[in-house]
């Protein structure tokens, strides 16, 4: 079974409830009826009503950018999945910069990826090695690492997702080679064969991310290991990110 690819976007912390309601609903009129490929658009929590309103009843699906791994209880400033579960059908767990601005561990990203999948939620689990990690050889290791550990408490599931983002290529506008990103998306793959078994690995999708634009994305699309993007910069223009699920779709069928 070929894997329908996905485009996801990442708004990171961008977008009043007003932008955001207006970005999605120019987003949704674009690309709604492109076929082929599964969309998503990850908002800031705040504004994650409006666009699941923007999104309803269309083929375009809503994400959050995190959440906390307690369902419920006294954390001051969390979210839960109970309370995101009826608005997403996705989770990015992990990206980048919750790993670095706030010390996000590989312990908590497989406390959340499993609380996610017990509540109906997809997660998007993120990994990427550093510039520094990738000038000294150690990226496959890191990577492989950061994989093993994320999926250690989840059980098989062909929705879930991983996205390798490099830290380096994101919101850097240096992309990573396409050679690289098939290259270390094959050995996510690898990892996840080792856990759920080669076959079931071959149904996951696995997303490229970092400075993806409509120009470079059918590059990345087109190598037997990349099953989509994630989209932060490049998802805030509503044209351009249209563009870019457009052209993974006819990549797509170009295979
Ligand atoms: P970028 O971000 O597309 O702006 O590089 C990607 C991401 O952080 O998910």
């Amino acid at each position: 079974m070929p894997r329908t690819p996905l485009i996801a976007a990442n708004w990171k912390m961008n977008t009043t409830l007003a932008e955001a309601k207006e970005l999605a609903r120019n987003v949704v009129g674009f690309i709604a009826d492109v076929t082929g490929v599964d969309k998503v658009l990850c908002p800031p929590f705040i504004s994650i009503g409006a666009v699941a309103k923007a999104a309803a009843g269309t083929s375009v699906m809503v994400g959050a950018q995190n959440m906390y791994f307690e369902e419920q209880g006294s954390f001051t400033g969390e979210v839960s999945a109970l309370m995101l579960k009826d608005l997403c059908r996705y989770v990015i767990l992990g990206h980048s910069e919750r790993r670095s601005f706030f010390r996000e561990t590989d312990e908590a990203v497989a406390r959340k990826a499993l609380v996610a999948q017990v509540n109906g939620i997809q997660p998007i689990i993120c990994v990427g090695e550093t510039a520094h990690e990738r000038q000294s050889d150690r990226a496959v290791g890191v990577v492989a690492a950061q994989v093993r550990q994320g999926i250690s408490r989840i059980s098989f599931d062909p929705g879930m997702v991983v996205a390798y983002e490099p830290v380096w290529a994101v919101g850097s506008g240096l992309p990573a080679s396409p050679e690289i990103a098939n290259e270390m998306c094959g050995l996510i793959r690898k990892e996840l064969g080792a856990k759920f078994g080669s076959e079931n690995a071959e149904a996951v999708r696995i997303l490229y991310g970092g400075s993806v634009t409509s120009k470079n994305i059918g590059d990345f699309v087109s190598r037997r290991q990349i099953d989509g993007a994630l989209v932060g910069g490049a998802s805030l223009q509503a044209e351009e990110f249209a563009a870019i699920v457009r052209n993974t779709a006819s990549a797509a069928r170009a295979v």
